[in-house]
């Protein structure tokens, strides 16, 4: 099985499940993923940031992805996560990825069709697929501010418009959601609302969320118990992600958590290994950790267990 586009995966997924984006940054990372993939027998996308291939290298990445690929035989999408401009979006494509996401949500509407639509010709051209962003994910100051939370939600109708002008395959859509361990002050809560009025508008095109780790108190409570410290961390409850594989989200992106499993595990075994320094030693939990958290991810949480 090669690499894969997140076309068919979409395809299958939309309005039953949605697919783990899970982030990556080396070998035990990739190789914790893949093997939860292969053990539910699902989908899986791969994403990698400017940050990984910084710290990685591309190179790395890819023929690590590649040894996933022919080591688990599971169907597995390379994707950018968070492209900032062409030149990276264009790296990818050249260097093997299978879909990139191109973040214009910084950009007035105007600025963000037309470099977006830039990147989705390129792609397009060389069989890649394109995440697209419109909308800013509320970040912890936002949700205090009612009005200002809401400025940075997508509007639906401008969603619709967006598609249509750049050919994008897929959306990636702010109702809620933000990136790392602080994402409610107070009870969580998605706009499921808007969710829906965009997929009325726009039922062909799949929809991406981001900012979806569960930061899940188990794993807060070790990082603590072992010597960190991550007050008040709260992430998106389980059952509204659920929910929303159900409505038209295929794409459900994770990073957060699998820091958080990886992190408890080392710390935990430092505590009780104080004379240990090799690598392997504590590597080897760490990996199984994060195999753990995926496979929990893609049977009680995502539902494309035994979707491949
Ligand atoms: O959304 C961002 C991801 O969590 C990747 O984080 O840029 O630190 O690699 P990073
Ligand atoms: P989390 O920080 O909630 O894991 O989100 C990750 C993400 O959206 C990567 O693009
Ligand atoms: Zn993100």
């Amino acid at each position: 099985m090669p690499l894969v586009t997140t076309t068919e995966m979409f395809k299958k997924a939309y309005g039953h499940y949605a697919v783990g984006a899970f982030n990556v940054n080396n070998m035990e990372i990739i190789q914790g993923i893949t093997e939860a993939a292969m053990e539910e027998n699902a989908p899986v996308i791969l994403q990698v940031s400017a940050g990984a291939r910084k710290y990685a290298k591309h190179v790395y990445l890819m023929k690590l992805i590649e040894a996933a690929v022919e080591d688990t035989g599971v169907p597995i999408a390379v994707h950018l996560d968070h492209g900032a401009d062409f030149e990276i979006c264009k790296a990818c494509i050249d260097g093997g990825f299978t879909s990139v996401m191109i973040d214009g949500s910084k950009y007035p509407f105007e600025e963000n069709v037309e470099l977006t639509k830039k990147v989705v010709d390129y792609a397009h051209a060389h069989g890649v697929v394109v995440e697209a962003e419109l909308g800013k994910l509320a970040g912890i100051e936002d949700a205090v501010n009612v009005s200002e939370a809401d400025a940075a939600f997508t509007d639906p109708e401008q969603a619709a418009e967006f598609v249509q002008k750049t050919g994008c395959d897929s959306l990636a859509i702010a109702i809620g959601t933000s990136h790392g361990a602080y994402k409610f002050k107070g009870e969580p809560k998605l706009r499921f609302d808007i969710l829906e009025a965009v997929t009325k508008l726009i039922p062909e095109t799949p929809i991406v969320l981001h900012g979806a780790s569960t930061v899940m108190p188990e794993f807060v409570k070790q990082c603590n118990e072992y010597g960190g410290n991550l007050p008040g961390a709260q992430g998106v409850p389980e059952d509204m992600l659920h929910k929303a594989g159900t409505m038209g989200v295929c794409k459900i992106n994770i990073d957060t958590d699998l820091r958080l499993a990886m992190t408890a595990s080392i710390r935990k075994y430092f505590i009780e290994h104080p004379e240990e320094f090799d690598p392997r030693k504590y590597l080897s939990p760490a990996r199984d950790a994060i195999k753990d958290m995926v496979k929990h991810k893609m049977r009680d949480v995502l539902g494309c267990s035994g979707k491949a």
